[in-house]
C-alpha cells in the first residue's frame, strides 16, 4: 500500500484504524463541524475559504497582509471574479479573517495556501512555506491537520516542512510517521495540490478531483475527508511526494505542450500555414490529441514557475530534465517575437519603432482574468519600451498598473477610443469583452498574437 503511484484501492475509512485524537477530528470533518483555518488568502486560499464556508463549516482565514484581512472583515472582495456579496455570505456564516495566528490552535485543519515564486536565479524561493510553517508551529495542537496546497518540488513536505514544524512545536509534538498511529503526541501532514484553473467556466471548482497524499495513511484519511466536505471526489495517493509530483506532471505537459505549438507556429509562419486553423482541424481527432494554443509567452503563477521548482530538485539526482529546459527556452523567447513582429510590421507601414506610439491591448496573463503575475504584456512593455516606443494599455480588468515583485509600471488604462491614434494596436490578451471587428477597423495597423482576429480579413492584421 505504501509504494508510490496512485492507490485506486487505498484502504477505505473503515481500514484505516484511527487513533481517538484523529477519530474526533474525522468525525467534526465529516459532519461538516470542523473548524478550518486557511493560510494565505490569495487566488487559491480566498475561494477555497468561501467553498468550506459554503459548506457550513467555520472557516478563519488567516494573512499576513493586512489591508486583505481589513477587506474580508468589512466584507469587501479584492480578487474581480469574486464579488463582495460572497465574502458578506461567508462573514454570515461564520467565516473571519485575521493575522493572529495564535487562533490557529482552534482549528481541526490548517490549509497552506502560501506563494511559491522562482529567485531572480530562477531557483525555487520557498521563504513564504518556510516562514509560514515557522509561524505556524508554535501553535500545533495533538490531533490536527496541517496541509500544505503551495505548488512545489517532491520532498517540500517530508524534507523541510516536517522539521520545521516538530522543531517549532513547543508542545514537542511529532508528526505521524509510517507505521502504527500514536495515541497522543502526534499531528498528522498531508500535500494536496491546488487545481484550479482561473476563468475556466466549463468544470465548476468541486467537481475538479482532489488529489491528496498524506505523510501516512491517517494524514491521507483525514486530508481525504476533509476535502470531500467541498469536492466531488478525491484521488488518494500513497504519499505527499506522488501529490507534489502530480502537480508538476500536469503543469510541465502544459509548458512543454505549449513550448511545442510555439514553435510549430514561428516556423508555420514563416512557410505561410495558419497554425490555428491546424489546430483545429487537428482538434478534429477524437482521440490521442489535445489542443494546446500559441502566444506572445507564458504567464500566470503557474506554467512559467512551477516546471523549474522540478528541474532545480533534479539536479540533486545529477539529473537534467531536458524537456523543461528546452521549453522554457522556446517558451521565454515568446515576447522577443511578438515585439519583432511589431518592429516588422511598422517597417512594412515605413515606421520605425523608436518614437512610435503602441496601444497594447490586454495585461492579464490570459483572457477574462485579472491576474497579471508573470504576464507576457510585462515583458513586451519592457522590450518595447527599451526598443523608443511609447506605450499605452487597455484592459477592462486593470484600471491601473502600479507595482509588482518585478515590475513598477505606474500606468493608468487607456480608453479604447481613437485608436487611428496609435501606430499600432497589439493585441496581447485576447478578453471576450473586446469588439474585435471595430478595433480592426477603426486602428492603421493590429499585431495580433492570439488569433483573436481570427475570421476577420483586413490587410492591417498582422499575425504573429
Ligand atoms: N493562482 C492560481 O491559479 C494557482 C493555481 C494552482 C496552484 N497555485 C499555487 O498556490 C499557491 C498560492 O498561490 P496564490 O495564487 O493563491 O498566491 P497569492 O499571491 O494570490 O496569495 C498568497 C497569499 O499568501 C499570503 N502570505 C504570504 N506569506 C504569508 C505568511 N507567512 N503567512 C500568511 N499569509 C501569507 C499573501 O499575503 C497572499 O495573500 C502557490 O504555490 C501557487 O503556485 C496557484
Amino acid at each position: 500500500m505504501e509504494v508510490d503511484g496512485i492507490v485506486e484501492d487505498m484502504p477505505s475509512t473503515s481500514q484505516v484504524l484511527l487513533p481517538q485524537i484523529a477519530q474526533e477530528r474525522f468525525d467534526r470533518l465529516q459532519a461538516r463541524t470542523a473548524s478550518i483555518g486557511v493560510i494565505g488568502l490569495g487566488y487559491v486560499g480566498l475561494p477555497l475559504s468561501l467553498l468550506f464556508s459554503e459548506a457550513g463549516f467555520k472557516v478563519t482565514g488567516f494573512d499576513i497582509d493586512a489591508r486583505k484581512v481589513a477587506d474580508l472583515e468589512a466584507g469587501r472582495s479584492y480578487i474581480y471574479r469574486i464579488p463582495s456579496t460572497e465574502i458578506q455570505a461567508a462573514r454570515q456564516q461564520g467565516f473571519s479573517a485575521t493575522s493572529d495566528f495564535v487562533r490557529l490552535s482552534e482549528q481541526d485543519a490548517i490549509i497552506m495556501c502560501v506563494p511559491t515564486p522562482l529567485t531572480k536565479h530562477r531557483e525555487p524561493d520557498l521563504s513564504y512555506v518556510v516562514n509560514t510553517t515557522k509561524s505556524v508551529a508554535p501553535w500545533i495542537c495533538e490531533g490536527q491537520l496541517v496541509v500544505l496546497e503551495s505548488t512545489t518540488y517532491p520532498g517540500t513536505t517530508d524534507e523541510l516542512m516536517i522539521p520545521l514544524l516538530e522543531a517549532g512545536n513547543t508542545q514537542g509534538l511529532k508528526v505521524q510517521c509510517k507505521g502504527l498511529p500514536a495515541e497522543h503526541g502526534v499531528f498528522y501532514v498531508a500535500f494536496s495540490p491546488e487545481r484550479e484553473d482561473p476563468g475556466n467556466v466549463t468544470v465548476a471548482r468541486r467537481d475538479i478531483p482532489k488529489v491528496v497524499g498524506g505523510h501516512e495513511s491517517v494524514a491521507t484519511e483525514l486530508a481525504a475527508t476533509l476535502y470531500e466536505g467541498i469536492f466531488t471526489r478525491s484521488v488518494r495517493v500513497s504519499s505527499t511526494r506522488v501529490a507534489e509530483m502530480t502537480k508538476l506532471l500536469e503543469n510541465i505537459y502544459r509548458c512543454v505542450n505549449i513550448a511545442l505549438v510555439n514553435e510549430l507556429k514561428l516556423l508555420s509562419l514563416r512557410m505561410g500555414v495558419d497554425i490555428w486553423e491546424v489546430i483545429d482541424a487537428a482538434s478534429s481527432k477524437p482521440f490521442g490529441f489535445h489542443p494546446f494554443y500559441p502566444g506572445p509567452g507564458l504567464g500566470g503563477h503557474c506554467i512559467p514557475i512551477d516546471p523549474f521548482y522540478l528541474s532545480w530538485k533534479a539536479k540533486e539526482y545529477d539529473f537534467s530534465t531536458r524537456f523543461i529546459e528546452l521549453a522554457g527556452e522556446v517558451n521565454e523567447a515568446m515576447p522577443t517575437h511578438v515585439v519583432q513582429s511589431v518592429t516588422e510590421a511598422l517597417n512594412q507601414h515605413k515606421k520605425a519603432m523608436n518614437g512610435s506610439r503602441i496601444l497594447m491591448l490586454g495585461m492579464a496573463y490570459k483572457k477574462d482574468i485579472d491576474d497579471l503575475r508573470e504576464s507576457p504584456s510585462l515583458t513586451v512593455i519592457e522590450l518595447l519600451r527599451e526598443a523608443g516606443a511609447e506605450v499605452l494599455y487597455n484592459d477592462p480588468y486593470f484600471p491601473t498598473v502600479g507595482r509588482g515583485r518585478r515590475y513598477n509600471l505606474n500606468m493608468t488604462c487607456t480608453p479604447l477610443d481613437h485608436l487611428e491614434q496609435y501606430d499600432c494596436v497589439l493585441i496581447m490578451t485576447d478578453h471576450s469583452d473586446y469588439n474585435y471587428d471595430e478595433i480592426v477597423s477603426q486602428s492603421q495597423l493590429v499585431v495580433d498574437s492570439r488569433n483573436a482576429t481570427k475570421g476577420i480579413q483586413s490587410t492591417k492584421i498582422v499575425r504573429c
